[in-house]
């Protein structure tokens, strides 16, 4: 806690009132104003609250200046490019790297934790074929709450560590099930003898028919993207999370009101759009008139997957995916595909342009998500379920940290008022 404090005149009545300021390790410091109402009298009036801290957070920090994202301290290039998913989830759980027999141990848990509850495949049976796969993802998670009503006691540290450990290990099942679903496949259960990110793969594209060969690029470009979406500070999926999670219910349910929010086009439904303008494009030859279109000020079309709201000199999990996304690539012999090729011709005509150039809009992190997971054969309505699965252990961790926080109440924000003012109830036969 800072000594600085802030004063607040009332223009209209000269009344004074002082809050304190708090400030954190990094980033802005921010004027406490829980007495603003009882002082004043007074709300503030912040849509989208994106002038407001909501809560103290230990977790992640990000400065869109700079273009740094830290979890726990950690810049993200190194974690991407050192660590590995599961370790970065620990990081994320516990606040602190573990050591070797703590990150086995880690592992092992997840590991036996993979497999769901025979009657809960059944759920499937009963969603249309073609159902989106997050409205299958956001349901079946919120169900875990019905397998595991027994060790949800949200008070209880170690039932929160096993219900965080579960949902980790229990979310690519569940995605992979949803996928076998859609294309109408055999569900495939967990391996323990594949990695996190291998025994995904295994259950989305492994057949009965034929042995599946699990490709190390790929392996390691999906662990890579888990691990860039572990966590963005208070979005808007962590916050409904810990919005959800303020009410004391349980982490499945909190969970799952984190996938639907995640689901919203604004927010991990970019990857997929950049699929769709690429869609849209069509062709190599037609990549000039959409770059004259997306500058256009009369046109509404953008480039999707360009310029980010947080970053604006560039995004840092861009830089590092970038590579991967060529690695890829060249690796998968994709090179000829016509979309992807049509991707790269748009990402070097936009990096060399002055619109593009001067208002710093690099390709963000959702362009090169959105190539890779082609590249691998994911249909895109498939991509938020993955960025889901990648944001788990940071919606956990907030859970989490949310819970211990003593300063944390039930989430309820204010309102301005603007509708009718009270009036009686007119009976039926008298309203003309
Ligand atoms: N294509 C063409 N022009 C653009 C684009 C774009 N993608 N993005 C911004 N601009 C222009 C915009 O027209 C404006 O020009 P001017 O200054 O001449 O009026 C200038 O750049 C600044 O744009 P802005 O809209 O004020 O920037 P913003 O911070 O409000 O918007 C954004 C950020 C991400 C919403 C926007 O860049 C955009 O719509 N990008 C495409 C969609 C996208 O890729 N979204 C995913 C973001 S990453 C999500 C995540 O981290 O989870």
């Amino acid at each position: 806690m800072s000594n600085k404090t802030v004063t607040l005149t009332d223009n209209a009545t000269g009344k004074t009132a002082e809050f304190p300021v708090r400030e954190g390790t990094h980033g802005s410091p921010a004027i406490d104003i829980r007495s603003l109402p009882p002082e004043t009298g007074y709300f503030t009036y912040d849509p989208g609250f994106a002038s407001t801290a909501s809560c103290s957070s230990d977790i992640a920090f990000i400065n869109g200046d700079e273009g740094t994202l830290l979890y726990r301290g950690y810049p993200i290039e190194q974690l991407a490019e050192q660590s590995s998913f599961l370790e970065v989830s620990y990081l994320l759980l516990h606040g602190e790297l573990p050591r070797k027999n703590e990150l086995e141990a880690f592992e092992d848990s997840i590991t036996n934790h993979t497999m769901v509850n025979e009657s809960l495949k059944n759920f499937f049976h009963g969603f249309h074929y073609d159902a989106h796969p997050m409205a299958m993802l956001t349901g079946v998670v919120g169900s875990l709450s019905a397998f595991y009503h027994d060790t949800i006691d949200i008070h209880d540290p170690d039932n929160r560590m096993l219900s965080a450990h579960r949902i980790i290990a229990k979310m690519p099942t569940i995605a992979a099930l949803a996928f076998k679903h859609i294309m109408g496949e055999p569900f495939v259960y967990p391996q323990n003898r594949l990695s996190y990110c291998g025994n995904l793969l295994n259950m989305l594209f492994a057949r009965p028919t034929e042995e599946f060969q699990i490709n190390p690029v790929a392996e390691r470009a999906l662990d890579q993207l888990l691990i860039l979406h572990a966590d963005h500070e208070q979005n808007a999926s962590t916050s409904t999370v810990r919005l959800a999670g303020s009410t004391g219910t349980n982490p499945f349910a909190a969970i799952s009101s984190g996938c639907a929010a995640l689901w919203g086009p604004a927010h991990g439904g970019a990857n997929e759009a950049v699929l769709n303008m690429l869609h849209e494009v069509g062709d190599v030859k037609n990549v000039p008139r959409y770059i004259e279109k997306a500058k256009d000020k009369n046109d509404p079309f953008r480039l999707m997957g360009f310029g980010h709201r947080v970053y604006k000199n560039y995004d840092p999990r861009a830089t590092v995916i970038r590579k991967t996304c060529h690695d890829v690539l060249d690796e998968l012999g994709m090179g000829d595909d016509p979309q992807l090729e049509l991707a790269m011709r748009l990402e070097e005509i936009a990096l060399a342009d002055d619109y593009f150039v001067e208002r710093k809009l690099y390709p963000n992190v959702d362009f090169y998500s959105g190539i890779i997971y082609r590249a691998l054969g994911i249909p895109s309505e498939f991509f938020t379920v993955l960025f889901a699965l990648g944001r788990t252990p940071g919606w956990i961790a907030q859970w989490m940290e949310m819970i211990s926080d003593s300063e944390q109440r039930i989430g309820r924000p204010r309102q301005i008022y603007t509708g009718a003012s009270k009036r009686n109830y007119m009976p039926l036969h008298r309203r003309g």
